[in-house]
């Protein structure tokens, strides 16, 4: 029925009006009204009012809104509401840790519920269409955007997709609590080459399909509303202008009906990366190649009437990006009710609910790493004397973390407010010891960094040597990581690690908190700092969740999404790399796959994560040694919680195929579970392990299995080196 809606629409429309539904522009509230504007925001706003401009991002809240859809309701011909976009990433209202951490959580019930809020906060502010989950599979750190994904691996990556979009989506897009989710950004952007943001990148189609493809299959596959083209080139062609990616793959082989918008300026960008002369050749080659909606470029609008006069683009072509988007209108319902988002009594009422603070603080929590416990420092014992010192002890802003929407800056309980609240303020002293940043901090401007005043680090020694124990409050401001903020060194910035240095040489009962948004390099920490928290950034609850943890009012229990490196010269580094022809076989050997000064492994490996619980694993039993083809068999082991509190642990399972039509990875997570042991119990895990789950795309490009042997493993990380084998017959 939908389909013959969208039918009837576009046979009412004109060549430019059906342009105009994939024209968007970000726009402010200048454009809500015939107010006194700009030679362009006056060209836009003529173009909106007549139904020239499809969609818009940026423009928000109820009453802009439902202003601004009045205004087209009211003067354009055929009455097509807008759709209302945003980059909701880790909230809207009410901040959430950013996605990296969230991730760590391997809480994927939580993971949705969280983007339900978001949701929830966001279609009460007029917004129908989130940018987001990024779901690009990334594995360097460098990359300042790798805070924005869910790490680096593919299989947890497509599950928390998954989990995501449901979440954004709800299973009715027209059910107004709800938003209609994006998958982006296809595809590559997470392999940019050194980590440098909208850099170019060497990848090959076996990776592509196997490595980078899986997150975006799955989000197809629950029903993700749209898709956003990815800045880099694939294979030579643009992602914005690659048929491969758009037309054979999505649109092709998945059959995806939903909405492909291009990532800002993406089509403008083609030219730039010279396979366009002009931005009309742009236009033609991101059209032609399945790109939707033009996002800022002004491209489609400008171009695509004269690329169908002149035969270079079929009016097919463009029908198809129009019911498209008209499509998705239906579907949010805005043919029946353009302004059902637009509510203002909906929008006090729903943002920053009470108890959505509450759901901020239990993924907040359950993001939290244990790195490193020695010297039984964790959790903290009651009446000690807590000296904090750190940049970060105080801040407020930074736990916010990059893309934070519509927070107001400042506003997350630091992480001293948190520690008062827990320890009370008479068991707490305090110094900053040196400053993080100075100069511009926002989204928009580079942070640059303080190197030379030490003036503060006497002052933090003196309260640190009254202490029982230190905690130290050390990593990144908020916008030294995320779009843009790629780094070439991603130790502790500025004068931090010389701070800690000097406090240990008083203090030696040091807790490291770390806050940051990707992974760093911790050698040295790791080597003399006993105890040691990645918190990353945490979102609006940070501080308390952070104290939660210290006091052990909740037992961590995240673990990490991607690794952590010894040394920046590691990286890319990743647990499910190729065994190459020439496997590192230990130290001492010359002319195999390895740094000579530096292991090879890194120095947190993913999935890895320590709590105040001990579990102990048993051997893994197989239910049988050989899978049918058309069969299953179970693997499961027993784990025992030896410690003394009651904990939980995420059990993960590997495999790894030892001979394939490709190379394949050492080992692959195939599977997962989180689940709660008190102390002395124990309990049996089962994974079921299928054909399917030892699929991948093969030689001939194609998707399927192959008979062999494969190694199974069940451990809590991706170092272990305990599996038994199976054979697929
Ligand atoms: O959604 C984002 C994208 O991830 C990066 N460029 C800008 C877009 C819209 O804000």
């Amino acid at each position: 029925r939908v389909t013959q809606k969208v039918d009837s629409v576009l046979s009412l429309m004109t060549l430019e009006e059906k342009i105009g539904q994939i024209n968007q522009y970000a726009i402010g509230e200048e454009m809500t009204g015939p107010s006194e504007k700009g030679e362009q925001a006056e060209k836009r706003y003529q173009q909106i009012l007549s139904g020239k401009v499809g969609s818009v991002l940026n423009l928000l809240g109820a009453e802009n809104t439902m202003k601004l859809q009045k205004l087209v309701m009211e003067n354009s011909r055929l009455k097509i509401p807008l759709i209302f976009s945003y980059d909701v990433i880790h909230g809207y209202k009410t901040i959430f840790p950013v996605p990296l951490a969230e991730s760590a959580s391997w809480n994927l019930d939580l993971m949705k519920k969280t983007a339900s809020v978001a949701a929830q906060e966001a279609a009460a502010s007029g917004l129908h269409w989130t940018f987001a989950p990024m779901i690009d599979v990334s594995r360097d750190a460098r990359w300042g955007r790798v805070m924005e994904g869910a790490g680096e691996d593919p299989y947890l990556g497509a599950e928390i997709a998954k989990a995501r979009i449901l979440g954004f989506q709800g299973n009715d897009l027209s059910d107004p609590f709800t938003i209609a989710a994006t998958a982006k950004h296809f595809a590559g952007y997470g392999f940019v080459e050194s980590g440098k943001d909208y850099n170019s990148m060497n990848l090959n189609r076996e990776v592509l399909l196997n490595q980078i493809i899986p997150p975006f299959k799955a989000a197809e596959e629950v029903g993700v509303a749209s898709f956003m083209n990815s800045f880099n080139d694939v294979d030579g062609i643009p992602a914005s202008a690659s048929e491969y990616l758009l037309r054979d793959i999505l649109k092709g082989q998945w059959e995806f009906d939903g909405v492909v918008v291009s990532d800002w300026n993406s089509i403008g960008e083609i030219v730039n990366h010279g396979t366009a002369a002009n931005l009309k050749e742009a236009s033609a080659q991101a059209i032609n190649a399945g790109s939707d909606i033009d996002m800022e470029a002004e491209a489609y609008i400008t171009h695509l009437a004269t690329l169908v006069e002149e035969g270079k683009v079929e009016e097919e072509t463009i029908n198809d990006a129009v019911r498209r988007v008209l499509k998705l209108k239906f579907e949010l319902g805005l043919f029946d009710n353009p302004y059902k988002y637009s509510d203002l009594t909906r929008e006090k009422e729903t943002i920053q609910k009470p108890e959505f603070t509450e759901v901020a603080r239990e993924i907040a929590r359950e993001s939290i790493v244990l790195l490193k416990n020695e010297k039984d420092l964790l959790p903290l014992k009651s009446n000690q004397k807590i000296a904090v010192i750190g940049p970060l002890a105080k801040d407020k802003d930074s736990p916010l973390g990059n893309w934070r929407a519509q927070a107001k800056a400042g506003s997350a309980i630091s992480l001293y407010e948190g520690l008062e609240e827990a320890f009370g303020t008479e068991n707490l002293i305090y110094a900053e010891g040196v400053k993080l940043s100075i100069g511009p901090n926002t989204f928009h401007q580079k942070t640059e960094i303080e190197e030379k005043d030490k003036s503060g680090f006497e002052e933090a020694k003196k309260i640190a040597q009254k202490a029982d124990v230190v905690i130290m409050a050390l990593g990144e401001t908020a916008y030294m990581s995320g779009e843009g903020r790629s780094r070439s060194e991603i130790g502790l910035p500025g004068l931090q690690l010389e701070l800690l240095e000097e406090i240990k040489e008083v203090n030696s009962n040091i807790v490291l908190v770390l806050m940051n948004g990707r992974p760093l390099t911790l050698s040295w920490e790791a080597e003399n700092i006993p105890a040691i928290l990645e918190t990353w950034h945490l979102g609006a609850e940070a501080g308390n969740a952070i104290a939660d943890v210290l006091k052990g009012d909740y037992n961590p229990s995240g673990k990490l999404t991607m690794s952590f490196p010894r040394r920046v010269g590691q990286l890319p580094i990743y647990y499910n790399h190729k065994v190459t022809g020439r496997p590192d076989s230990g130290p001492g050997m010359v002319f195999y796959t390895h740094h000579n000064d530096v292991d090879s492994t890194p120095l947190f490996p993913f999935g890895f994560g320590l709590s105040y619980s001990n579990f102990e694993y048993g051997e893994i039993q197989l239910s049988s040694n050989t899978l049918e083809a058309d069969g299953s068999i179970t693997a499961s082991v027993e784990i025992t919680n030896s410690g003394k509190v009651s904990g939980e642990e995420i059990v993960q399972l590997y495999i790894q195929d030892e001979v394939g039509s490709v190379t394949r990875p050492v080992k692959e997570l195939k599977g997962f579970a989180k689940e709660k042991l008190a102390p002395n119990e124990s309990k049996t895990f089962t994974f079921t392990i299928t054909p399917e789950m030892l699929s991948f795309y093969r030689k001939d490009n194609t998707f399927g299995t192959e008979p062999g042997t494969f190694k199974i493993y069940i451990a809590p990380n991706s170092a272990t080196e305990e599996y038994k084998k199976i054979t697929l017959q």
